[in-house]
């Protein structure tokens, strides 16, 4: 009697244990089938090359990864701006940011580099200079603060706007230029004679409209995207700098990824890099014409005898940065210069 007893408990207590095991099984097959949530903010329109770039990366990686990777993007700064993004990564709010240089300065002070005046002669030099050991070492130079580099995306020139010419640093007197939180930028106007106002992207077009700012300097897709034309008169081309940006993602997100998973991203990543890169270019001369055609602004450019002016006056800026960012980068930053 008491042996049967004993089974039948034993038939139990296996038959409880198989269906744990069931529900373990379900529970991790059910965990396994959940897709990968990417979440990417950004601050530009969808029609800037970033705002391409982006909807690419989510095309390419919910077709190649289907089931496993779902991308939502967050354009325009619906979200975040581009400070509250880097911190959103490392809260775990969000998983891919492409904020331009100038917003990584809280956690690297080698990136200010990127907008150094005159340093780079066109877009070509810095994307030598990129692929350089410099800038190489530049995309894991946030890893301490959490934050992995894993690309360079493009978007073009600067531009400066007023609504006057700007030719001379005379002409620069008693306006006020929007900045991004740049310390490199508040000391190129203040060597210009202007003052400056840090405002986050997306209050710019209302900071030009209210005059709270009387001048600005950006690449061309975002000029036309956001309208700056329709409160600006002149536009300066002295291509003293580059708006250019890192995509970056959390440091642990990246590293916990399933290695396969990691591996077809990264790839993505750099074809989509490849096209940003292509269609920056683009950008950059088609939405110069569209300014241009707008019939609203008028774009200046410099004689040679203005540009060494600005050049005698902006290049100085270099030496009050070489502590922070570190000489060998500024060297290798120059002889990116030369076409190898
Ligand atoms: C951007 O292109 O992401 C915005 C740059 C800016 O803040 O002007």
């Amino acid at each position: 009697m008491r042996t049967q007893w004993s089974l039948v408990r034993l038939s139990w207590r296996m038959r409880l244990t198989v269906l744990i095991g069931v529900l373990i099984l379900h529970a991790v097959n059910a965990h396994a089938a959940e897709p990968i949530l990417i979440r990417f903010s950004h601050v530009t329109s969808e029609a800037t090359p970033k705002g391409h770039g982006a909807l690419l990366f989510k095309k390419l990686a919910e077709e190649r990864l289907a089931g496993k990777v779902r991308v939502e993007i967050y354009p325009r700064a619906l979200k975040f701006n581009d400070v509250q993004a880097l911190l959103a990564l490392l809260f775990g709010d969000i998983e891919l940011a492409a904020p331009s240089f100038a917003k990584f300065r809280s956690f690297s002070r080698q990136i200010q580099v990127f907008d150094l005046p005159f340093l780079f002669s066109d877009v070509d030099a810095v994307n030598r200079f990129q692929r350089g050991e410099a800038g190489v070492k530049l995309l894991d130079s946030m890893l301490s603060h959490g934050i992995k580099g894993l690309a360079y995306w493009n978007n073009g020139m600067r531009v400066m706007s007023a609504n006057r010419p700007l030719r001379t640093p005379q002409d620069f007197k008693r306006l006020r230029f929007r900045i991004e939180p740049s310390a490199v930028m508040q000391a190129q106007y203040r060597a210009l004679g202007a003052a400056t106002v840090p405002m986050p992207f997306k209050q710019v077009r209302e900071g030009l409209k209210m005059g709270l700012v009387t001048g600005q300097e950006n690449a061309w897709s975002n000029i036309h995207s956001k309208g700056f034309h329709d409160f600006q008169t002149y536009f300066t081309e002295a291509r003293h700098s580059f708006l250019g940006y890192m995509l970056v993602t959390n440091a642990d997100f990246w590293t916990n990824l399933p290695a396969e998973i990691r591996g077809e991203l990264d790839k993505i990543i750099q074809e989509v890099t490849v096209e940003v890169n292509k269609n920056a270019r683009e950008k950059a001369k088609s939405d110069r014409q569209r300014v241009i055609d707008s019939k609203k602004a008028e774009v200046i450019t410099l004689t040679d005898p203005e540009l060494a002016e600005w050049r005698t006056l902006l290049t100085p800026i270099w030496k009050q940065f070489e502590a922070q960012i570190g000489i060998e980068i500024i060297e290798q930053a120059i002889q990116a210069n030369q076409p190898r």
